[in-house]
């Protein structure tokens, strides 16, 4: 099982030590992993030209730097946006990292490779925001085509602060290991949900008409308009 985490700070506070608990419990079972650390790692905002919608991602003015992601993005099993709550929702690099990633969503050209992998959000808020959060980023990952997303928030009831100082420390690593287990047993039912399934056969109605000419031949390529399936 491969791991990608997209970590939307590069301060190692509350989200990061949460993260690490959660990649503790996935390398214990032998899964590999990788990390794209924001803003490090991509520190683009999009300039709306949308000419990774219109005329291909590799048109994209920020295409050499958001490609790497998007190559681990394909080839992991299980995707981790972990970020903390900045102003009711998830941080800045996050957000304009997951712009670029417009054109891969089911109205437009979805990567075969997404559909069936898991997702799990992870997000730390002092006292209100990670609902917000989650719904966020849960729709981003249900629009690249992943339909089983599973979340960890938690609530400090603080500003910042640190993980290690928290009394209730030994409950969350309880919780943590609860839901890694059945992270792991999503990546190994590769689920599609009949929501993704059906709305993967709207787009593809929409695609038949084409008003973007790139979509559309996209789908055709693929003979997503004769009846085939990415998944
Ligand atoms: C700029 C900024 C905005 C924040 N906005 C919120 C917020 O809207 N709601 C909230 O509950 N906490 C908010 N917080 C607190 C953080 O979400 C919280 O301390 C979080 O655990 C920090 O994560 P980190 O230690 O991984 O950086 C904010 C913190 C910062 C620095």
């Amino acid at each position: 099982m491969r791991v990608l985490v997209i970590a939307g700070t590069a301060h190692r506070g509350n989200t990061r030590a949460v993260t690490d608990l959660f990649l503790e419990e996935f390398r214990s079972n032998g899964a590999e992993t990788e990390e794209a650390v924001l803003p490090r790692d991509f520190d683009e905002i999009c300039c709306g030209c949308a000419n990774c919608i219109l005329h291909g991602e590799e048109k994209c003015p920020h295409y050499a730097k958001v490609s790497p992601i998007a190559e681990k993005l394909l080839r992991a099993d299980v995707i981790i946006l972990a970020t903390p709550v900045f102003v009711g929702s998830c941080t800045g690099a996050m957000k304009a990292l997951l712009d670029h990633f417009a054109y891969m969503w089911l109205v437009h050209r979805p990567a075969e490779e997404m559909f069936g992998k898991t997702g799990l959000i992870i997000t730390t808020a002092g006292g209100s925001g990670v609902k917000e959060t989650v719904k966020l980023l849960k729709s981003n990952l249900f629009f690249m085509g992943i339909s089983d997303v599973y979340s960890f928030g938690v609530t400090t009831m603080k500003m910042g602060g640190n993980y290690a100082d928290y009394k209730d420390k030994d409950i969350i690593r309880g919780k943590v290991r609860r839901k890694a287990e059945k992270v792991i047993g999503s990546a190994g039912r590769k689920r599609v949900s009949l929501k993704t399934k059906l709305f993967f056969r709207i787009f593809g109605m929409t695609q038949k008409n084409g008003w973007n000419r790139t979509d559309s031949e996209y789908w055709r390529s693929k003979g997503w308009l004769d009846g085939k399936k990415p998944f």
